[in-house]
């Protein structure tokens, strides 16, 4: 596991979904409420990019067909058929600095 520099925590606005790519991968950065959360920025249905979607409370909506996501845990909530759960990824908050482990 390698531990990636997101920016640092004052430039992570609260409720913006912020995209990255780290290692290869295309990282969801969410400010939510003071804790940052980490996801797998690619929707599993047909690969739409989620920052582009709406945070609703505890909930990320999918910007292309509303499915909709636990931001905290990557689970799908709901959607009319089955899709994989997003990856959700480890954040580490050091010295004002946001770090992601991929
Ligand atoms: S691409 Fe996300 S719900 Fe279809």
């Amino acid at each position: 596991m390698t531990k990636f520099l997101v920016d640092k925590a004052a430039n992570i606005p609260q409720d913006h979904l912020r995209n990255v790519t780290l290692g290869g991968k295309e990282i969801l950065i969410v400010n939510q409420k003071g804790r940052y959360l980490a996801l797998n920025n690619i929707c599993s249905h047909a690969g739409a990019e989620l920052h582009e979607g709406l945070l609703e409370n505890n909930e990320l909506v999918c910007p292309w067909h509303g499915a909709k996501w636990n931001i905290e845990t990557g689970e799908l909530v709901w959607f009319t058929q089955d899709l994989e759960n997003l990856e959700s990824y480890n954040v580490i908050v050091e010295n004002d600095r946001v770090f992601v482990e991929i």
